[in-house]
């Protein structure tokens, strides 16, 4: 049994916190993993063959399209929101704070909508469609594999300031991103496992400079490292990008959390969940001791992600292109 170190008070009120999405709104009990089984066999076959080419040309392309998925989510639950392009009469999420200038993805998702289009014409929602691209590029790229649950429509709108207000900044301390899962009906292992999903792909140099300058709850030889490619000064090499787990941003595994314990978390966020400040702490050590329990409890947090607020019935539609809504 692994010590607990002495949980803040805000800690000690998410223990006791069942794991369960709370589910406000949402109907996800209409998602089966059937749901397509008659109406588009090919769907399975024909998403991932896409993702693993993209993959194949690009490594860190299923980082990018893993995290499309979750800033879909966490805004307004999974519809496909933030794929909407602006308009001139609509301001959609792309260019909304965390998501400007680092979403990426959107090119592989036309791709695969498309090819959709050719074998089941009208039938697979872009909500659902990303649902199954994120389960397919973490199992490419080494990680555990899930049964997706289906049969999400399509938002036909969305706000700037939705995306602006649900996702977490990565200068967010401990509580500030436990509130934010909480608010989203996630639970503590929820959060602590889903963040494992920063075991690959990239983040710029803007979003960590401050942490490898100015914190003392960082590896000083780790830091040196990503100073080198990351000056000091605002406004030089803002958009130079380092991997979220230091050696090892390509492979879906359990170094993250070997990188965290060793004070070599790049985000300041991300060296939040190991600071020694309450439950989270024995979570990662969890995670950084077995990559099963990771892998299973990964799986079972994504699949609670996937359950949020979903449009389903005659609610939303299914949209033909993922950038515009159906009549725009
Ligand atoms: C609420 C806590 C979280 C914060 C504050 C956060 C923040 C960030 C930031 C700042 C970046 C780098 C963006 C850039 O510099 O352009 C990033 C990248 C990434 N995030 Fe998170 N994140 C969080 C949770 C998650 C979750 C839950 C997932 C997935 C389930 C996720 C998946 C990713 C992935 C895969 C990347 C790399 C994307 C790429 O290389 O294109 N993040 N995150
Ligand atoms: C580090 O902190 C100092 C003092 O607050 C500040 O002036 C400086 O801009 C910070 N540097 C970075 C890279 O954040
Ligand atoms: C970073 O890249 C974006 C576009 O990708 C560009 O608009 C911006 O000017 C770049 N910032 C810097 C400091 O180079």
């Amino acid at each position: 049994m692994q010590k607990m170190a002495s949980p803040s008070s805000l800690s000690k009120a998410v223990l006791t916190l069942a794991c369960v999405v709370l589910l406000i709104g949402g109907t996800s009990a209409q998602l089966s993993i059937s749901y397509y089984a008659e109406s588009c066999p090919k769907l399975f076959p024909t998403v991932k063959s896409i993702v693993q080419e993209a993959i194949a040309e690009e490594a860190r392309m299923g980082a990018s399209l893993l995290r499309l998925f979750f800033h879909d989510c966490f805004v307004n639950g999974c519809d496909r929101s933030n794929l909407l392009d602006d308009t001139p009469t609509f301001t959609g999420e792309k260019n909304a704070i965390p998501n400007k200038n680092s979403l990426r993805g959107f090119d592989v998702v036309d791709k695969i909508k498309s090819a959709m289009e050719e074998v089941c014409p009208g039938i697979v929602s872009c909500a659902d469609l990303l649902a199954i691209i994120s389960r397919d590029s973490v199992e490419i790229l080494g990680g555990p594999g899930w049964d997706v649950k289906l049969g999400r429509r399509d938002a036909t709108t969305t706000s700037q300031a939705a995306a602006n207000n649900n996702l977490a900044p990565p200068t967010d301390n401990l509580n500030a991103l436990i509130s934010n899962f909480q608010n989203h009906g996630l639970c503590l292992k929820d959060l602590v496992a889903q963040y494992g999903a920063h075991t690959v792909g990239q983040a710029r140099c803007i979003n960590f400079r401050a942490r490898i300058y100015n914190e003392s709850n960082i590896d000083s030889s780790f830091a040196h490292v990503m100073q080198s490619n990351c000056p000091s000064v605002t406004g030089n090499g803002d958009n130079n990008t380092d991997g979220l787990d230091y050696q090892s941003a390509t492979s879906f595994d359990n170094t993250y959390f070997l990188n965290l314990m060793k004070k070599r978390g790049l985000l300041h966020s991300d060296q939040q969940l190991f600071n020694g400040a309450g439950y989270t702490d024995s979570l990662v050590r969890t995670y950084a001791k077995s990559q099963d329990t990771f892998f299973k409890d990964f799986a079972a947090a994504m699949i609670n992600m996937g359950d949020m607020k979903p449009l389903t019935g005659s609610n939303g539609e299914i949209r033909k292109n993922c950038r515009r809504v159906n009549n725009y």
